[in-house]
């Protein structure tokens, strides 16, 4: 399904409330929620309001268990443009979590020691049950994660290289494309397909065209997030802007 919110604050309010109650109700059960977690400009109003929610209403992360998409490769953990540097700016630096429950594919390791790396993520997910909620957001590529067109739909977490389209785009954080690494780590779309709920969320005019590709295009490589097609767990989470090519 598709939801339309007036804007993305509204939206990302409502899907950080989601996650809470997803937090409580396993909290009550003495269950680990297991949530899958995405960077970039997206989630960010998410995890703020998943930070008021702990400061100012006393949501407790003490039982969530958290597994990134993706970081950059090679990358070292406290670089600025690291995926853990953003995790702990917006999110784990300013809640309860246990920093032992925090998963974020490493982007130090050798380059031989990485399939071994993402045998043993998947394995980490497989042993907790399953992600109970991925979040995701959409690259122009049409990548989820760092799934970039030709990825395969039972993909999982590997190695790969990135779109030049989206070293294009996030060239700014890295003062010119050149400094963007060429490779990532990622869960693969088979990973993700495996959450029990998937919400894949998109702001802007931006994202529009995408977007359509994404939820009435054929289902193909080229758009790997027309794969999400395919799920009955997955809900697109848009703004006015980012809907305005559907038809
Ligand atoms: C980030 C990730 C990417 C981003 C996508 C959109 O962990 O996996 O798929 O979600 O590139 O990025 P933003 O939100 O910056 O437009």
């Amino acid at each position: 399904p598709v939801s339309v919110f007036e804007n993305p604050k509204i939206a990302s309010v409502n899907v950080a409330h989601r996650i809470a109650e997803l937090i409580k109700t396993k909290q009550a059960n003495n269950a680990p929620a297991v949530l899958g977690l995405a960077t970039g400009v997206t989630p960010i109003a998410v995890y703020s309001e998943l930070v008021r929610l702990h400061k100012e209403e006393g949501l407790s992360f003490k039982n969530v268990i958290t597994f990134n998409l993706d970081e950059y490769y090679p990358m070292q953990p406290n670089a600025a443009q690291s995926y853990v540097t953003f995790m702990n700016e917006n999110l784990f630096d300013h809640i309860d979590i246990d920093k032992n429950n925090i998963h974020i594919p490493d982007g130090t390791l050798p380059l031989e020691d990485i399939p071994a790396f993402c045998l043993d993520y998947e394995k980490k997910i497989g042993d907790l049950g399953g992600l109970d909620i991925q979040i995701l957001g959409i690259g122009r590529t049409g990548h989820i994660g760092f799934n970039e067109p030709g990825s395969a739909p039972n993909s999982g977490t590997r190695l790969v290289t990135l779109d030049d389209l989206t070293r294009r785009d996030a060239a700014r954080d890295f003062g010119g494309k050149t400094f963007v690494p060429t490779k990532a780590i990622t869960m693969g779309i088979g990973t993700i397909f495996k959450a029990r709920e998937i919400i894949l969320m998109a702001w802007s005019r931006k994202k529009a065209s995408i977007i359509k590709k994404a939820v009435e295009g054929e289902i193909s490589g080229d758009v790997p997030a027309t794969y999400l097609q395919l799920s009955e767990h997955v809900e697109f989470i848009l703004d006015a802007p980012a809907a305005s090519d559907l038809t």
